[in-house]
């Protein structure tokens, strides 16, 4: 072969790696940009002058030997922190002590979360939200979820993941003190998703303030502004993980008929302070003033439970609306932890949707919604207990996933992050497999609140019924203030 044949076909050889990279290039660029995926699988199709094509074969679209889709998926996926085999840590003590020794894995600076969100379909594809299995069942019975969180994107984002759906709503508040990076994190991760909201006016959610509630308050207007007809709201605090999947949660809901799932009981004699003097927001914290508080106008029973449960849309409607209810919140706002008397408060009178006369609460397993263990309590906690709470560890997991309750509190992904990674490798098998689990039905239709509103027949159900009962109460219930003072 003369010289001048070897540089004709080195250059052909060149001219054709050239095209191929600039083909594959192409290929790559016409996906990424848009920040959603329908538009950019539209724009991708549109530039292939295909139809449209299914998710199936959307994935298997390939450019070379990989389909973009899956280079996308695979690029940034979330990994566990630590190659831990999950179904091993549910039965063997010996493997759980092991695992405790597990290096945590890096990632790259790319696939860090701050850093992925700055590119929505990356963000979408790598960590599952483009790809999720719903049933129909699931799409007739929307959610509308909130998280409240301070720090940790991560654990949050792992959070909102697990329980992400198209259909579904979700408010997300981060607390006005928290660093400014967490902030823009959630943001971006707000900016990809339509249906996620993220709080733009926060404040500083100073300890048993009314911050908290008013940050809930404002997430349960969104939730109504919003689109998506939900069925229920659920509030969540970001270091709260699910024991179900939302197709259980949605099976369970259905069974309970509008009731709402929030801790109520007496407010025991040794709380009462909280109640009884006005407290007022101070740099440093919050500050008990020495006058005593006028009662509230209405000689309402006053109960104590827990922030977070499941309310039906009806009773959100009722907390934002009813006069008497938001007459109490008022009351309630210059109170030392507010939120922890008025969902349980509410949730007692007559009136309200899904209300109940009756105690419902943890230590005796009734509060379905969530599984947490007390100090005190007799359960072994393989974690530390943090105010009184449990932070779950891996040794937790066998007892976590025999809960039939929706969400445990709580985990924090510094002390251990396997637990939350093992949980979410749990509900995700279930998810792509839900025939296979066994709902407790048992315990979740023998609850004390559950069983009255069943039992309760439709026409005390209607707003005429309820409307007399709100009457027949506010006529026994207006106190003499004159006599008190
Ligand atoms: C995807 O590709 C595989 C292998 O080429 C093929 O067997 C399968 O039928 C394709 N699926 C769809 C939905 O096109
Ligand atoms: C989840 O499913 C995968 C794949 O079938 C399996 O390897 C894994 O052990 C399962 N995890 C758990 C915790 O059951
Ligand atoms: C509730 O209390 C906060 C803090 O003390 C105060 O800023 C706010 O104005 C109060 N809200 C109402 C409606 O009184
Ligand atoms: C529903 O219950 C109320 C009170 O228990 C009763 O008075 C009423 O007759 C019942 N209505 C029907 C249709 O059963």
């Amino acid at each position: 072969m003369d010289t001048d044949m070897k540089r004709k076909s080195i250059v052909y050889i060149l001219c054709c790696v050239y095209i191929l990279i600039l083909c594959m290039f192409r290929g790559l660029n016409e996906f990424p940009s848009p920040s959603l995926l329908e538009s950019s699988e539209q724009s991708l199709t549109d530039s292939f002058k295909l139809r449209h094509l299914s998710r199936a074969e959307f994935n298997n679209m390939s450019f070379g030997k990989q389909s973009v889709y899956s280079v996308l998926q695979d690029a940034c996926s979330p990994r566990k922190h630590t190659p831990v085999q999950c179904s091993r840590l549910i039965g063997d003590a010996e493997y759980v002590r092991f695992v405790r020794n597990i290096k945590i894995e890096q990632i790259t600076d790319e696939c860090r979360l701050e850093n992925l969100v700055k590119d929505c379909t990356r963000f979408k594809i790598s960590h599952g939200y483009s790809s999720v299995d719903i049933q129909e069942e699931e799409r007739l019975f929307p959610l509308s979820f909130t998280i409240k969180m301070h720090q940790n994107p991560d654990q949050a984002e792992q959070l909102l993941r697990t329980i992400y759906r198209p259909h579904n709503f979700y408010c997300i508040y981060v607390d006005g003190k928290s660093p400014v990076e967490v902030f823009e994190t959630m943001k971006n991760i707000g900016t990809c998703l339509d249906n996620v909201v993220v709080v733009r006016d926060r404040v500083n959610v100073v300890y048993a303030s009314s911050a908290h509630f008013q940050a809930e308050l404002q997430c349960m207007k969104l939730a109504l502004q919003s689109q998506v007809k939900w069925k229920y709201y659920i509030n969540m605090a970001a270091q709260e993980f699910p024991l179900r999947t939302t197709f259980e949660m949605v099976q369970i809901l259905t069974a309970m008929r509008e009731v709402n799932d929030i801790e109520t009981y007496d407010l025991p004699v040794f709380l009462r302070w909280r109640l009884q003097k006005s407290f007022s927001i101070e740099s440093n914290g919050l500050v008990e003033s020495s006058d005593n508080k006028r009662p509230f106008e209405y000689d309402v029973r006053l109960s104590k439970g827990s922030a977070y449960g499941l309310f039906t849309r009806k009773f959100v409607e009722f907390i934002l609306e009813d006069d008497i209810a938001q007459k109490f919140i008022l009351w309630l706002n210059d109170t030392y932890a507010p939120e922890e008397n008025m969902w349980a408060t509410l949730v007692t009178l007559p009136w309200a949707p899904g209300s109940y006369p009756l105690e419902v609460r943890h230590t005796r397993g009734d509060f379905l919604s969530r599984a947490m263990i007390w100090y005190g309590e007799n359960q072994k906690c393989h974690g530390k207990f943090v105010r009184g709470v449990c932070v779950f560890e891996s040794g937790d997991l066998p007892w976590l996933i025999k809960q039939p309750n929706f969400f445990a509190n709580k985990f924090d992904v510094n002390k251990d992050a396997t637990v939350i990674d093992c949980l979410e490798e749990v509900l995700k098998n279930r998810t792509m497999n839900p025939k296979v689990t066994d709902l407790k039905w048992q315990y979740y239709l023998t609850r004390p609140h559950v069983t009255y509103y069943r039992r309760l027949n439709s026409s005390e159900k209607l707003v005429k019924a309820r409307d007399f009962r709100r009457l027949k109460w506010l006529t026994y219930h207006l106190r003499d203030l004159k006599s008190d003072f």
